[in-house]
């Protein structure tokens, strides 16, 4: 099975045409590959098309009713999306998602029939495996997590290998991919150990992209 590369986009980039531009560079290359491109929720109508994975990066954990503003799964599945991030650590920090907001979310995520991928990871003060934990107590054993310490995202500061080594075996079973500060150099060293990578900032310049799916493919 090929690793699974997911482009986080977040809120990036400011308008729907950088979006068509971002994504009109790598289309090509990332056709029918287990490549999934996640950009700002409001872009995926416009981007997707035939044999290309989409996700988005949040959703709702009701499917419908008064719920001013909130986008759910099942909407997201409608419109031919297959995966949802769900609990990044910037949801959790800034949007003051708890572990039971990310919990009732998976839920109604894979009752809509899309894929969850769980941000788990801890800050530099926090134990790591305390911390993951906790995060992952209620989240099903088939659901793919993404191990992201807080400190290495967007930081230029990327996890040691032993130190993914050592929560991919806490985490036993579960298929885990790697996040925090992946570029060009360093994807083949995860890879090695993970089921594949979650890319923040370099997922935003397409010749980094690019170097890192073919060094995934
Ligand atoms: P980064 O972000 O690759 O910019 O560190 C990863 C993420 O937040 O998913």
């Amino acid at each position: 099975m090929k690793p699974l590369i997911i482009a986080n986009w977040k809120c990036n980039p400011e308008t729907l045409k950088e979006a068509q531009e971002l994504f009109n560079g790598i289309k090509k290359d990332i056709e029918n590959k287990n490549v999934v491109i996640c950009p700002p929720t409001i872009f995926l109508s416009s981007l997707i098309c035939e044999g290309i994975k989409f996700g988005a990066q949040n959703c709702f954990s009701e499917n419908k009713g008064a719920y001013t503003g909130e986008i759910s799964p099942q909407m997201i599945k409608s419109i031919g999306c297959e995966y949802v991030i769900i609990g990044h650590s910037e949801r959790r920090i800034i949007f003051n998602e708890s572990n039971v907001d990310v919990s009732n979310k998976v839920i109604k995520a894979q009752q809509s029939g899309l894929i969850p991928i769980v941000c788990i990871g801890e800050s530099k003060d926090q134990n790591t495996f305390e911390i993951i934990e906790e995060q992952i107590k209620d989240i099903d054993k088939d659901v793919l997590i993404a191990y992201e310490p807080l400190w290495a995202i967007g930081t230029g500061e990327n996890a040691s290998i032993e130190k993914v080594k050592e929560v991919r075996d806490f985490l036993k079973e579960r298929k885990v991919l790697y996040g925090g500060s992946v570029n060009s150099q360093n994807a083949k060293d995860y890879l090695e150990i993970t089921d594949g990578l979650l890319i923040g900032g370099a997922s935003l310049n397409n010749e980094e992209f690019l170097k890192i799916i073919k060094t995934a493919y």
